[in-house]
């Protein structure tokens, strides 16, 4: 990337970020447990996914999660049952972007736990050669996703509300001619959840809050696994990407500081690089008179 890219690049982050309000991690004071909480998970086997799904039931709380991958998937739940009990963890293979599968998933969790209180829309892939599947999974099963935990959580429609994480990344809100898919998709995610979050009586009357994580480079089979084919240039940039990467640990970490504030975390874009962690709110760039459209 040129010099001249790079400012480009850095201003536009800038700008996007340049009005929006700094939120602190929470005190003690605003914390709130997770414990007999249930959380879903797509894309849980590993990676991310397999993170959160530890730290829940660290955390007190009951994890059901999915993944296309069923082997390991059953693995991991054998050791973490073995750990946490039987009762603590289900496992349920399915790919996200079959919407059948998606939702018997989610009944059946639903009808084991009884409710859902978190749903966190995990499941993802980087790889430019498959452009097509990744936007089946990176937006459309998002979508998906987010679409049936609303139903379930909707205060108004007899739900006991609910979060909704949505999984972004960096390049959510940073561009790279190495991965315009990726960067599509995740700048889709950013949009929609945003965007959802901004819904009339989402959080007075549905009881449901929306938020956004997007992380830089993090070590998981995604970034350990790429190759010229899923990252355009990869073998010209692999070096810089190491450079940045972190541990799954502090994603992880960083997810739950904000999850377990008490206070509204709607529309929270939770940005977390490998020098630290910040969130906030996302501004609309400004259009004039014009917007917002009028109700
Ligand atoms: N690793 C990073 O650097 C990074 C950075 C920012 C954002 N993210 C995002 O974090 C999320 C998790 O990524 P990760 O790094 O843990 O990747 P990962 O490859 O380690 O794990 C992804 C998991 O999703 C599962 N999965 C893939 N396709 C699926 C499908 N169609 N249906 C069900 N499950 C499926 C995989 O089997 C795997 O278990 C993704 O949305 C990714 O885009 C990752």
């Amino acid at each position: 990337m040129s010099k001249n890219e790079s400012r480009i690049d850095n201003n536009l982050v800038l700008h996007m970020v340049s009005k929006a309000e700094l939120i602190s991690f929470p005190s003690m004071a605003t914390i709130m447990s997770l414990e007999k909480k249930t959380a879903f998970i797509t894309g849980g086997a590993e990676g991310l996914g397999q993170g959160f799904v530890q730290k829940f039931l660290e955390e007190g709380a009951n994890v059901f999660f999915g993944d296309i991958n069923e082997e390991l998937g059953k693995a991991v739940t054998q050791e973490l049952q073995q750990k946490y009990g039987k009762d603590r963890v289900r496992f349920f293979p399915f790919d996200v972007t079959n919407g059948a599968n998606f939702q018997e998933a989610f009944d059946a969790a639903v009808l084991h736990y009884g409710n859902i209180d978190i749903f966190i829309n995990n499941a993802g892939i980087l790889h430019e050669g498959m452009w097509e599947k990744m936007i089946e999974i990176n937006f459309m099963a998002m979508v998906r996703g987010s679409k049936i935990a609303m139903e379930h959580m909707r205060k108004d429609k007899g739900g006991k509300g609910g979060r909704i994480i949505n999984i972004s990344s960096l390049l959510g809100l940073k561009t790279s001619y190495t991965s315009s898919v990726y960067c599509g998709t995740k700048q889709a995610v950013r949009s929609f959840t945003t965007c959802m979050a901004e819904t009339p009586g989402l959080e007075s009357n549905m009881g449901i809050e929306f938020a956004l994580l997007c992380p830089d480079a993090v070590k998981t089979s995604l970034t350990t696994q790429l190759d010229d084919d899923r990252l355009k240039d990869y073998s010209r940039f692999k070096d810089i990407g190491k450079a940045r990467t972190m541990p799954v640990s502090m994603v992880v970490d960083s997810l739950f500081s904000l999850l377990k504030r008490k206070d509204s975390i709607n529309g929270a874009i939770l940005m977390v690089l490998k020098t630290g962690a910040s969130f906030q709110k996302m501004e609309s760039i400004d259009l004039g008179s014009e917007w917002p459209i009028p109700t």
